[in-house]
């Protein structure tokens, strides 16, 4: 027994078993299930393998022998590949190990199932297996469990003792020495809960500087927006995401709504406007000193080293920054894009947040695509542009507004702004104003009041510099 991969699944799972173990021994994967065996043999043979495939379907879920086995494989730092067949609610812990899914045991994705197996035997794999761990060990400490605090704290220093080795042994291409390293002395790890209670971290505990962000307690419709960024967040562990739109689309509103549900996964949450366009070096230096607790203070002058500092905390720790309104930085006009001069430092920041292996997340909101965007693949750094809202999440975000009128007024009016919440907002309350609420009289206005209505505000939404537009 030993090198082998382990595949855990319910005994009425066992023709998918049988089926999956041909396809992954012929793949050159040497594999081992529970069947044929005593129980006894199940702790011994997940300590031996390098990583334990789950078969995450109904019957397993229901089964606690199961849950067993990803907790041991969990606590000796085993990678876990859920392959999620049909419709199951799936622990979190489990949800954060990026699951395949297949909607039924024939439609499995083999290729890709084999490729992230190949991919675990990786260095880099095993990296992601340690920063996994480490993630749910942070939440676990996180979530104030105090009386295992110093359990939780040791495991999380061996964890990341553990990365630290491994990442010298990817930078530097040399044979490991020849005498092993010595094995830090580490406390029994405390039992692993795999269904955390869905009690959020009280905020006195968590690391969060939200700075400008706005309140989103008022905050309606975008479900598919919001489970788009879930599961880029969540299961895919994207390291960029950018939210696009043109002015008043709800960039801002839509990124806090989505930073604030996922904030107890991060260990830090920081969230800065770029509206005033902060040089690059203050904004790293404030983000350094509040990732690493106020212990880093005396910080080099060079924004490169700087970003190096940012990065290692990226990397230790799983964070979450929000930039928003990054167009500022950038030039507009003719020259969308590229960066106003001074600040093209923070193109090389997203660089290399999307390039370089960490565990954390940098959230932007930007009128414009930023340079250099395109060389990321979509895997790590992905893009999703917000178009206008519906009709009917509009009238939700109009209800407090007191306006009337029949369906399609309400369709009209909202179309007439292309879904655009900002827009729709300030209208109402000329609507409101000049019209007493009333959304049909004021489309009998037509034109000539849409055009007042445009220079009484500026018209600030309606600068036709994007193709991020239109209501849905
Ligand atoms: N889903 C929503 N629910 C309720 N209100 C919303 C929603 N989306 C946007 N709004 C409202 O619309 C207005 C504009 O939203 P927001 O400031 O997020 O736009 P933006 O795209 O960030 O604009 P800018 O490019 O100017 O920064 C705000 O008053 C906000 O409260
Ligand atoms: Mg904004």
């Amino acid at each position: 027994m030993g090198d082998h991969l382990y595949i855990s699944a319910a005994d009425a799972d066992a023709p998918l078993v049988a089926q999956l173990r041909q396809q992954i021994q012929q793949a050159g994967f040497v594999v081992w299930d529970s069947r044929g065996s005593s129980s006894g043999q199940v702790p011994q043979a997940i300590q031996a393998c390098w990583a334990l495939l789950v078969i995450a379907s109904p019957h397993s879920i229901a089964a606690t022998e199961r849950h067993s086995e990803w907790t041991l494989a969990l606590r000796s730092d085993k990678p876990l590949v859920p392959l999620v067949i049909g419709a199951v609610m799936l622990p979190p812990l489990l949800l954060r190990r990026r699951p395949l899914t297949a909607s039924d045991p024939n439609r499995i994705d083999m290729p890709a199932l084999l490729q992230r197996l190949t991919w675990l035997r990786s260095p880099r794999g095993e990296m992601q297996a340690l920063r996994d761990r480490l993630g749910d060990l942070e939440r676990s400490l996180a979530r104030g469990q105090t009386n295992k605090a110093d359990v939780f704290r040791a495991e999380i220093d061996r964890v990341q003792r553990q990365i630290g080795m491994r990442e010298q042994g990817l930078a530097v291409p040399v044979p490991p020495p020849a005498t092993p390293a010595p094995v830090p002395v580490t406390p029994t790890p405390a039992p692993i809960e795999l269904v955390p209670p869905p009690v959020a971290q009280p905020a006195a505990q968590r690391h969060e500087d939200w700075g400008e962000a706005p309140d989103v307690q008022t905050f309606y419709g975008r479900q598919d927006e919001l489970a788009t960024l879930a599961q880029w967040i969540t299961a895919d562990r994207c390291r960029l995401v950018s939210l696009l739109g043109i002015g008043g689309m709800g960039k801002t509103t839509l990124a806090t709504k989505i930073a604030r549900t996922h904030a107890a996964d991060f260990a830090y949450v920081v969230w800065r406007s770029l509206r005033n366009a902060p040089p690059l070096n203050d904004l790293l230096g404030q983000c350094i000193v509040f990732l690493s607790n106020q212990r880093e203070t005396d910080l080099p002058d060079e924004s490169g080293q700087r970003m190096s500092i940012l990065l290692r905390y990226l990397q230790q720790q799983r964070c979450l920054l929000i930039l928003d309104n990054a167009e500022t930085i950038l030039r507009g006009g003719d020259q969308a894009g590229r960066y106003r001069e001074g600040y093209e430092g923070y193109g090389d920041l997203i660089r290399r947040v999307g390039e370089q292996a960490h565990q954390s997340l940098l959230l932007l909101t930007s009128r414009e695509v930023p340079d250099g965007y395109e060389r990321f693949d979509g895997v790590v750094a992905r893009t999703l542009p917000l178009t206008g809202v519906s009709r009917s999440e509009g009238q939700v975000i109009l209800h407090d507004k007191a306006l009337s009128g029949s369906e399609a007024e309400w369709g009209d009016l909202i179309n007439r702004y292309s879904g655009n919440p900002l827009a729709l907002k300030l209208t109402s309350e000329f609507i409101r104003e000049a019209y007493g609420g009333a959304i049909g009289d004021f489309l009998k206005e037509g034109e000539a009041i849409l055009g007042e209505v445009r220079s009484h505000r500026g018209g600030h939404w309606l600068r036709p510099s994007s193709t991020y537009g239109g209501a849905r």
